[in-house]
């Protein structure tokens, strides 16, 4: 067979848990985090601030460092195209990060460096992992192009701080995508810009991911971006997974209360047809020092049932849902909104 199995997994996260050890105790940030990543394949991870969303792609890249205290992997086993990526050394995981997986972060301005101009900066992403000179100067054009940078030639010569907030952040795609990765990981890529560019940057995105074939994680706390770039949804909170499936599985037939806070708190059109009236969900994040013993969302949902306080939900396949859509809650949700509407 010469056809390529694209339904093999190309990341296999199991059982993930990291902590950061505080004078207040451990802050349990990620908290056994399971799921599996298709070639090609893209999964949107969504969940409010302080989710555990960020934490768990820094923790398998090999990053958690970048976050600063002495946060560590307290289990878990990451595999990356089959081979096991937690213990491995700095230069092992170095030599895959950029070439194998990719990695777009929110902030361009403090991950580019002002003093090298964009073209150096992303020959430098090609000669770092063993191309030429020449050869990365003139990539660097291809991947300005590709990423929609206008005069190509003349832009690689400036530095960032010349270049618009939507403009650096394609800057930090095409470094992202420049060793043509398997695996794309964007942590919020585009939160901090305005709505026209967000959508322009999604496009390039889509142009992109197909026609380089690769996987991608886009993580956000919009459920709107979500719905414009992924095939696959997983909602967290409390460093766990409390609901994943395909997009329209997700959306339409949601099952976990915290899912459906979130789209109900969606402006516009895609948030109206969870909600009468536009909500935010109640309540705070829990703290992580003292994180609830059963589910996390437990304290903040009018569903919850007794036993939402006592014992952690397994994440499961709903029994009449669609394939492959997964839900933590003891509770059943359109059972409990029925009864609520009839009420
Ligand atoms: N250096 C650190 N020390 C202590 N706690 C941290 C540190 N970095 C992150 N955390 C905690 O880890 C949890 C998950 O954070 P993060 O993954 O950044 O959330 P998200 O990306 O979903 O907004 C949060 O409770 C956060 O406060
Ligand atoms: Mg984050």
């Amino acid at each position: 067979m010469t056809t390529k199995d694209t339904t093999a997994p190309l990341l296999e996260i199991r059982d993930l848990a990291v902590h950061f050890p505080t004078p207040g105790g451990a802050v349990r940030a990620v908290n056994g985090v399971s799921y599996t990543l298709r070639a090609g394949e893209t999964l949107g991870i969504v969940g409010e601030s302080g989710s555990g969303k960020s934490v768990h792609v820094l923790a398998l890249l090999g990053l958690l460092a970048a976050r600063g205290g002495a946060g560590a992997i307290v289990s878990g086993s990451v595999r990356f195209e089959g081979q096991e990526l937690i213990g491995r050394d700095e230069p092992a995981l170095r030599a895959l990060r950029g070439r194998r997986i990719g990695v777009v972060f929110q902030d361009p301005m403090s991950s580019l460096n002002p003093v090298l101009t964009v073209g150096e900066q992303i020959a430098e992403a090609l000669t770092s992992h063993g191309l030429g000179r020449a050869a990365a100067t003139r990539r660097a054009l291809e991947l300005l192009e590709l990423v929609g940078i206008r005069e190509p030639q003349r832009r690689a010569r400036d530095y960032p701080h010349q270049f618009s907030g939507g403009m650096r952040q394609r800057v930090m795609i095409a470094i992202g995508i420049a060793c043509e990765p398997k695996l794309l990981i964007a942590d919020e890529p585009t939160t901090a810009l305005d709505v026209t560019v967000q959508a322009q940057v999604l496009d390039l995105m889509r142009d992109l991911r197909k026609k380089l074939g690769m996987a991608m994680i886009w993580i956000t706390h919009d459920m709107g971006v979500v719905a414009g770039i992924a095939e696959t949804v997983q909602v967290m909170y409390g460093g766990r997974i409390l609901e994943r499936g395909p997009v329209r599985a997700v959306f339409h037939d949601t099952r976990n209360a915290y899912t459906l806070g979130l789209l109900q708190s969606l402006p516009g059109a895609a948030g109206a047809a969870h909600r009468s009236r536009l909500t935010s969900i109640p309540g705070q994040p829990p703290d992580m020092t003292r994180p609830p013993p059963g589910d996390p969302f437990a304290p903040r949902n009018r569903f919850a049932t007794p036993r939402c306080f006592e014992e952690v939900p397994p994440l499961a396949q709903v029994p009449d849902g669609a394939p492959g859509h997964l839900v933590a809650a003891w509770y059943d949700l359109r059972a409990a909104l029925a009864a609520e509407a009839a009420a």
